[in-house]
């Protein structure tokens, strides 16, 4: 994939979490299948984009298009530049509360289950990838990147320098695997440090350097991206 692409659909620590392309590769191959997919909580769309630049047929949604048009407006030029716009159609879903059963071939999300339960007072990620379940026809698979609790050193950054920090649910990796015990199968793997704390995409890019440098010496489970794919 050229890196204008690359940076398009990851937008954000583009190092770090684009590394989940080579994940996915071994365990999906999406080029040219058709498969009916559904991209939760998309914003700008993304993992759409690649969907669709694949020859799938993509259902493109977030919450927040009901009342966001602007963000729905940047989500379709981007799709428009790329020129696969007519395999994605748009909707409003609830991640929650997927109104689809047995339908879907790929459910895919990035950074969306930390947000789901912002509004609502209450935890909705089990809701939220149980809603998955359903939606996935049987065989079907959520493919996801997300964000980690990561280390103390990313919840103290967070609390102190980001304003939302304190409102996202950054989740442990085991709490993350345990959502998926419904689910037949589940691969991942983690990736990511310092790449975190970069404050512009340049200097993301040079931290997410340096993590591939020093993958191999920081615990999993103090990483702070999650790369899956899990089976229904
Ligand atoms: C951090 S942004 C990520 C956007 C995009 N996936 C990306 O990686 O750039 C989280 C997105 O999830 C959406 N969101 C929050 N709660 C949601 C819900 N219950 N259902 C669907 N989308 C939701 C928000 O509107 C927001 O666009």
């Amino acid at each position: 994939m050229k890196k204008e692409l690359i940076d398009d659909i990851i937008a954000w620590d583009i190092v770090n979490w684009s590394k989940s392309f080579d994940f996915w590769k071994k365990h999906l191959d999406v080029k040219d299948k058709g498969y009916q997919c559904l991209e939760l909580g998309a914003r700008q769309g993304g993992l759409s984009l690649w969907l669709a630049l694949n020859n799938n047929q993509v259902i493109c949604s977030d919450v927040s298009y009901t009342d966001q048009q602007h963000e729905l407006d940047k989500t379709i030029a981007l799709h428009k530049k790329h020129g696969c716009e007519q395999n994605i159609t748009y909707k409003a879903i609830d991640a929650s509360n997927i109104p689809y059963e047995n339908h879907f071939d790929l459910v895919v999300f990035k950074s969306v289950l930390g947000g789901v339960s912002i509004d609502s007072g209450k935890r909705l990620e089990q809701q939220t990838i149980d809603s998955i379940y359903k939606s996935l026809k049987p065989g079907g698979r959520v493919v996801f990147i997300e964000n980690l609790e990561g280390s103390f050193l990313h919840m103290y950054a967070r609390k102190k320098f980001v304003g939302w920090g304190s409102q996202w649910y950054y989740m442990k990796l085991n709490d993350i695997v345990k959502l998926f015990n419904s689910y037949k199968s589940l691969e991942y793997k983690t990736v990511g440090f310092f790449g975190a704390f970069g404050k512009t995409e340049k200097q993301r890019q040079m931290l997410g350097k340096l993590d591939t440098l020093i993958e191999k010496l920081i615990p999993k489970h103090n990483r702070y991206v999650m790369i899956g794919i899990a089976k229904k």
